[in-house]
């Protein structure tokens, strides 16, 4: 179903010489093998077609979740992360594009978790949901209208190098305001901010972008929250700063909390504070927890990767591999277990 991914995972946090991020081949899908769940059923994956005239195609009319599964070779289990909280905010994002009440949540997660064990994925994988309206009408509404969901999934390692920091610019894009499109929903339409902010950060030489709200202040990453630490305190951007309240943002603060004894202060941060951060970091499911050691070609408190950072990103990951036993409720197996596992 894939057709290449590279994993550059080496840490050399301890080299003095900043290391260029790595960016992961991102996988294209191919539509030869594999299966989706499309509109009730799992099909091959060349059945699972839209039309060219479906709404969500022409307007941008539909809302999405990321989700990864993460292969443990010693316990030979593929555990699906926080999959219940993913399905949970597709249904608010589907309820704030006025959809169909459809599959229920528990549905949706017994389908990916029968679309992965089908498909027999035994390697860290990428889930991804899509409700979108496929009535066959220009008509420029959300409500009355026919929607859909598809689940594929495909195996995917990095989606950006989590170990070398990463170098990122304010972008000249604002984040798309709440009032505008609403963003507190995961909708298909609204990622065009996205894709500006990543194609002008790539055009002039950095990995990723941070976008201002519309007032200015700091509000997150393209796809992915921000974190800031100074002299050990620890703050995070509000829903109030138009970001997307990921779900890997509350499981990092919960790991702050519990493991580090580190609270998170939520608040608006400025722009200026980034440049005098000792540490930054992104969250999301696929950035994972990734350190940020350059902002607008300034260095990052030491300008590698900081201690906080990679602490949590080592706790998160072990946690999201099932080899944290007091976290075990954040997955959910893809294989019966073994007699005695
Ligand atoms: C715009 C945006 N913000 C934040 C996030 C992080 O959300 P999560 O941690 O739930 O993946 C994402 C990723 O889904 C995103 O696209």
């Amino acid at each position: 179903m894939v057709q290449q991914q590279s994993h550059p995972t080496t840490d050399e946090a301890a080299q003095s010489e900043p290391r260029k991020a790595e960016a992961p081949v991102i996988p294209t899908i191919s539509t030869g093998e594999g299966l989706v769940y499309h509109q009730g059923r799992l099909v091959p994956t060349h059945e699972a077609m839209l039309s060219v005239t479906t709404h969500a195609l022409h307007y941008g009319t539909g809302c999405f979740e990321g989700i990864r599964a993460y292969w443990n070779e010693e316990q030979e289990q593929l555990y699906v992360l926080k999959l219940r909280e993913h399905f949970e905010r597709f249904a608010h994002s589907r309820r704030i594009l006025m959809m169909h009440p459809g599959e229920s949540v528990e549905e949706l997660c017994d389908v990916t978790v029968e679309l992965l064990r089908r498909q027999e994925i035994r390697s860290d994988a990428y889930i991804r949901p899509v409700a979108y309206k496929s009535a066959r009408t220009i008509k420029l509404t959300l409500s009355s209208l026919e929607d859909s969901i598809s689940i594929y999934a495909f195996p995917m390692g990095n989606y950006v190098d989590i170990s070398a920091g990463l170098n990122v610019c304010v972008s000249n894009w604002r984040r798309v305001s709440g009032n505008a499109i609403p963003v507190r929903a995961k909708t298909t339409g609204a990622y065009i901010n996205s894709a500006l902010a990543t194609d002008e950060a790539a055009a002039a030489g950095f990995d990723e972008a941070i976008f201002l709200t519309q007032s200015g202040t700091v509000s997150e990453g393209s796809s992915c929250n921000i974190f800031v630490v100074k002299k050990g305190r620890i703050s995070t951007t509000r829903p109030a700063d138009d970001i997307l309240e990921g779900i890997t943002r509350e499981a990092a603060m919960q790991l702050l909390a519990r493991d580090m004894g580190l609270a998170t202060e939520v608040r608006a941060i400025e722009r200026t504070e980034l440049y005098d951060a000792d540490e930054i970091f992104f969250t999301g499911t696929g950035v994972q927890i990734s350190p940020v050691t350059r902002v607008d070609r300034r260095a990052i408190g030491s300008g590698q990767p900081g201690p906080i950072t990679m602490e949590l990103q080592q706790r998160y990951l072990r946690a999201a591999r099932g080899d944290d036993p007091a976290y075990a409720d954040w997955l959910t197996p893809v294989y019966p277990r073994q007699a005695g596992a």
